[in-house]
């Protein structure tokens, strides 16, 4: 069904579209990219060509120009009449996205498939917009995509089953690593992250610790940045966005509450590194401050952040959102934490994440702490979650 023969079509020329694009032409497809704006696809066909040049000069590929010569680039939606896959990858905005599927069904071929690359919005709204549902999934990449192998596939209520498997092949062929996830807020990555930011900035609001001490408790743990780094380097108008976004498709829960010191960094205008300022200052001759190096602080720091994190990744597991092996190949190959969650757990044992959590629970009487059900059950009966065997 989605073979190397199929022509490959890229709404929206951004940050994410060209670069699905790159990814798409690399793997031999003929593709064609798509934008409303001429100068962001201008932009985007300069920058494809220099990436390409670039990789060619380091030996990644044999010829830029017959990469290059795979791609069109058009301003119309009607070029998109013989794809046989589309991705889109616009404005985060669902009754835009909407209107461009439903645009598009008028054009394309009975058998087209079409993918969102959409981060947070429900997969099964946008599949809403087409008369034929079935054909419509979602293709998370993760930015940059040419160089994030992680990709989440996911299926709406209304996807043809069938669709899934061959998504999943595809994705192989395009050198990723696919892993399949239900439709639900943040779905595995950016759901099961949200405490590695949330609980280092309570840790902070609460004055238990500062962001260098706390940052530098993470990455004595393994993890490659602090939260605080991390959060700057992706820039607050996103990390705060999707914070925002999952807790309120989350109905609330307390567990995903978005914090005001990040808010408030939002407000100001202080989107991290990209402007200068954000939970640290970028500006020439400012002070990095020290962390304290206290090793009994720093493991209180990192097994609390942590003890949230597996939490997540077991409720996950639990409500079947996927399953443990994608659970731990998306916190490993989409953020690059040390380790999978699920086999941190196994490590410290499951009493051990429990004690924390409940302990947690009872001082601050915050749902927000609450223990899975299966985390409690695996305390319980001491089964491990990955079977070495
Ligand atoms: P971007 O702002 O860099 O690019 C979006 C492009 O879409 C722009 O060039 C714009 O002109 C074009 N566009 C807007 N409306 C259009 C329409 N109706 N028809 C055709 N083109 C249209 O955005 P970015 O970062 O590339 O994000 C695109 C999508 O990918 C969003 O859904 C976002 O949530 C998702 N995403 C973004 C990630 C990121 O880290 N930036 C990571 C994973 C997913």
């Amino acid at each position: 069904m989605l073979d190397k023969q199929t022509i490959v079509g890229v709404i929206g020329s951004g940050a994410m579209g060209s670069g699905i694009a790159q990814v798409a032409a690399m793997a031999g497809h003929n593709v064609v990219l798509y934008d409303t704006n001429n100068a962001a696809l201008d932009k985007a066909k300069a920058g494809l060509n220099n990436t390409l040049q670039k990789l060619q000069e380091k030996g990644k590929i044999a010829n830029a120009d017959e990469v290059f010569s795979r791609f069109s680039f058009a301003d119309t939606l009607s070029t998109f009449a013989n794809c046989g896959l589309i991705i889109e990858a616009i404005v985060e905005k669902l009754e835009v996205k909407k209107a461009v599927f439903t645009e598009l069904e008028t054009i394309v071929s009975a058998d087209c498939v079409l993918a969102t690359n959409t981060s947070s919005l429900s997969v099964t709204s946008i599949a809403a917009a087409c008369k034929k549902a079935d054909r419509v999934f979602g293709l998370h990449f993760f930015n940059p995509a040419p160089l994030m192998a992680l990709v989440e596939v996911i299926p709406a209520v209304q996807t043809n089953e069938g669709l899934i498997p061959a998504a999943k092949d595809l994705m192989k062929a395009w050198s990723k690593i696919p892993v399949i996830t239900k439709d639900t807020p943040g779905f595995i990555v950016n759901r099961v992250a949200r405490p590695f930011y949330g609980e280092a900035i309570r840790i902070y609001e609460e004055g238990i610790a500062d962001m260098a001490t706390i940052d530098h408790a993470m990455t004595a743990g393994g993890f490659r940045m602090g939260p605080f780094a991390l959060m700057d380097y992706i820039g607050h108008d996103v990390n705060y966005v999707v914070t925002e976004t999952v807790f309120q498709s989350f109905f609330f829960d307390p567990r995903y509450k978005p914090s005001f010191s990040q808010k408030r960094l939002l407000e100001a205008g202080w989107l991290g590194k990209k402007t200068g300022r954000g939970f640290y200052n970028y500006a020439e001759g400012a002070i990095t401050p020290a962390p304290n190096a206290d090793v009994t602080l720093a493991t209180a720091i990192l097994e609390r952040i942590v003890a949230m994190l597996i939490n997540e990744a077991v409720e996950a597991l639990y409500l079947n959102i996927a399953s443990a092996s994608d659970l731990e190949t998306a916190m490993t190959k989409g953020v690059n934490y040390p380790k999978g969650l699920l086999a941190w757990c196994d490590e410290w044992g499951a009493d051990k994440c429990l004690a924390i959590l409940d302990s947690l629970y009872h001082e601050y009487h915050d749902d927000r702490y609450r223990a899975s059900v299966l985390l409690r059950k695996k305390a319980f009966d001491r089964t491990k979650f990955i079977d070495k065997n």
